[in-house]
């Protein structure tokens, strides 16, 4: 075998389970470059599947790591590319000739819609393939057998083509939260090559209407509204307001489609303007019983956008491709998720992050399984809601980010096991799990029967990067195992040399090589896609061939003498807020709409349940006097301009934020005294004395 992480086969086959204990290792960093990160902690236990899992997993046999070395590289991916179903074949698997704009299956066609709901109707027509949960308790769930979504996404297609003028390559634009209309919407673009654009149901209209200026989209998919922790949420209201705000910048949005959450009956307070807004169930009467023929797209044709934060101010767009992202979110829904058509998969995240796009939508419908999505929030109407969920529908995998772990597991430790409900494979992914958290998850909310998988990867990645294959690889807690098959990961200490197994130093966690989830571009932005993720290690930038051109995901990790890699979080000026990711930037734009407002800096705080929370640093205006008010608008503002999930957990007004000689803000510094760090040296900075008046500030008001 001599692939790291892989256990020896005879001892698993050997019931009873077997715990490998590991030597402790691990200890503190030593020698750190400015941008590596401490690492303080022990070596976990090694924790190795049931073998009753093993007995029916999809992917058992450890020659799949040979099979995707890198001496198979890069035909090793037809392997998940053979998983879909193609109208042409490709005729090359990986195209380099203009790196790093990698092409995958080039010459091949399909169409992402067909290959998640046609291929599988001869087989599966009245197989659930969405079962959405309502969060009011009392409402029944709404259940898509593959029939009555080939049906819906057929006529909603046509309401996309003919109602609103849209046509292959296009971009639509969705803001909806998880409601059924969510996945037929972006099945139905699929359909026809209509870029979709889905965003985030808890962003503000501001941020959609930035979005829809970027990706240059001009119609609105909304909803009239829906249920979040019990209230009822207006959606029509916020998209007027989209509306007005993209005028603003310049982008004049011709239709607004609305889904109505009870079909006939119209709940928003807005009201609908004519010859703009249309209700998209009284549209679909006129395209009832009508099919659209699913257009074979090239491979390299994009199926999407997901916008998500950088280091600085504007939200990216990332641009997936057709073929190799649905390759990629199938083959990794296959073997790490272990989905086989006959599972019911909740994946409990939002198809407004591209978790939900690739392992609620995509993924499993391409292996026509049965995707759960639920409505609300963890603990509507109380904490035992989750485990009612998987208990009544047969829930036998589950998926969901550290956060929502962290809730259930403070609200009710020993609610899961009041519930008759058995897990063969969960999943963790968003943010760093630690290994208490961790051992919950296995023991009380697996019942120490399922396989964990901690998912590593990103908007950009499309598709897992690190994770176990969990028949194959033993768990670990906290950390996010090996490269998946086909993924090289490298760590990089900042001048571009490798740190290896078992240094116990951080640095940076690369991609060395290409494959089929990455995206193709930022949209509109070419040379930011390069900047930001490649030239910091590329080799050489006129080399064609792909060894040159590491990717640079941003996050610092460390590398343990067993192969596995733990990803310690985010490098760069991005803040993980309840697995949300968001920009210094941004807030600190949203900050300084503030009118007295001179500067701002945004810092993580840990929170126990939320990961990180922001924090706002900022100085006034020569004038202004600090105040309950202006703190309280900053908060308003940041609301306002981004959505309520970015909302700071307090706002300090200081004299003048830390600066170095070059008067590049020193948030470092502010983070480490607001999470009660050692700041270092602030000798060199250009105003060293404002430190101890901010760190006098924070103990004051701790929060
Ligand atoms: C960032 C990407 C990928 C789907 C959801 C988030 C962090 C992601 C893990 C994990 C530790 C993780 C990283 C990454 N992250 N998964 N299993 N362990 N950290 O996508 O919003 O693009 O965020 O989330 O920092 O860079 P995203």
């Amino acid at each position: 075998m001599g692939k790291p992480g892989v256990f020896n086969k005879a001892l698993i086959c050997d019931p009873p389970i077997l715990k490998v204990m590991q030597s402790s290792g691990g200890g503190a960093a030593e020698h750190l470059l400015e941008s590596e990160i401490g690492v303080h902690w022990k070596e976990e236990e090694l924790i190795n599947p049931p073998p009753k899992f093993i007995a029916q997993a999809n992917m058992a046999d450890p020659a799949i790591f040979e099979r995707f070395g890198e001496e198979n590289f890069p035909e090793c991916f037809r392997e998940y590319a053979e998983l879909l179903s193609w109208d042409r074949y490709w005729h090359t698997t990986l195209d380099t000739s203009n790196p790093p704009f990698w092409k995958w299956f080039v010459g091949g066609k399909l169409n992402a819609s067909y290959n998640c709901i046609d291929r599988h109707l001869a087989k599966h027509r009245n197989k659930a393939a969405i079962i959405w949960v309502p969060e009011q308790e009392e409402e029944p769930d709404q259940i898509l057998t593959f029939q009555e979504l080939y049906s819906r996404v057929n006529e909603f297609a046509l309401v996309l083509s003919e109602v609103a003028g849209l046509k292959k390559g296009d971009r639509v634009t969705f803001h909806l939260p998880m409601n059924p209309s969510l996945p037929v919407s972006m099945l139905a673009a699929a359909r026809l090559g209509i870029i979709h654009n889905e965003v985030f149901g808890g962003f503000s209209a501001k941020a959609c209407a930035e979005r829809m200026e970027d990706a240059k989209s001009k119609i609105l998919v909304t909803c009239d509204g829906y249920y979040r922790n019990g209230q009822w949420i207006d959606k029509k209201a916020d998209a007027d307001l989209t509306v007005d705000e993209a005028s603003k910048v310049g982008i004049k949005v011709e239709k607004v489609l609305v889904w109505r959450r009870y079909p006939g009956k119209y709940l928003s307070k807005a009201e609908m303007v004519a010859g703009r807004d249309y209700f998209v169930d009284e549209l679909l009467k006129k395209m009832h019983g009508k099919r659209v023929y699913p257009i074979p797209m090239d491979s390299e044709d994009p199926l999407f956008l997901m916008y998500t934060s950088g280091s600085t101010g504007r939200p990216k767009g990332c641009q997936h491709r057709t073929g190799g992202y649905l390759a990629y979110a199938a083959g990794t829904s296959k073997y790490v998720q272990d989905i086989h058509p006959e599972d019911v998969y909740w994946c409990f995240a939002d198809i407004g992050w591209i978790t939900g796009h690739s392992y609620i939508v995509y993924g499993p419908l391409a292996l026509g399984a049965t995707t759960v999505m639920y409505e609300g929030v963890p603990m509507f109407p109380d904490p035992g809601r989750s485990w009612r969920i998987a208990e009544r529908l047969g829930v036998n995998i589950f998926h969901t980010a550290p956060t929502t772990i962290r809730m259930l597991r403070k609200a009710a430790p020993n609610e899961p096991d009041k519930y008759n409900y058995h897990f063969k494979t969960m999943t963790t992914v968003g943010e760093p799990i630690e290994p208490e958290v961790w051992r919950w998850y296995y023991d009380v909310v697996g019942k120490g029967e399922a396989c964990i998988t901690d998912t590593w990867w990103q908007t950009e990645t499309g598709g897992i990067m690190c994770s176990t294959l969990p028949a194959l690889q033993s768990m670990k807690p906290g950390s996010a195992g090996s490269g998946m098959p086909g993924i090289y990961p490298i760590i990089y200490d900042e001048n571009g040399n490798e740190i290896k197994k078992g240094e116990r130093r951080a640095g940076n966690i690369c991609i060395r090589n290409p494959w089929p989830g990455i995206m193709q571009t930022i949209w509109g932005d070419p040379e930011r896609y390069v900047r930001q993720y490649y030239l910091k290690y590329c080799k050489n930038t006129s080399s064609k061939d792909w060894h040159d051109w590491p990717y640079f995901a941003g996050d610092g990790a460390v590398l343990a003498p067993d192969g596995y890699f733990r990803i310690l979080g985010r490098v760069d000026d991005v803040i993980k807020v309840a697995g949300h990711r968001l920009g210094t930037k941004e807030l600190e734009n949203a900050a300084l709409t503030t009118k007295e407002i001179s500067e701002a800096a945004a810092v993580p705080l840990a929170d126990e349940l939320r990961g990180h929370v922001p924090l706002i640093f900022a100085s006034l205006k020569p004038g202004a006097t600090p105040s309950k008010e202006i703190e309280a608008e900053v908060v308003s503002n940041i609301a306002k301009e981004l959505g309520p999930i970015a909302k700071p957990r307090a706002v300090y007004l200081v004299p003048d934020l830390p600066k170095t000689r070059s008067g590049k803000i020193m948030r470092r510094v502010l983070a480490a005294i607001s999470n009660n760090e050692d700041y270092g040296d602030v000798t060199t900075l250009a105003n060293p004395d404002v430190v101890e008046t901010i760190r006098k500030t924070v103990r004051e008001h701790s929060v």
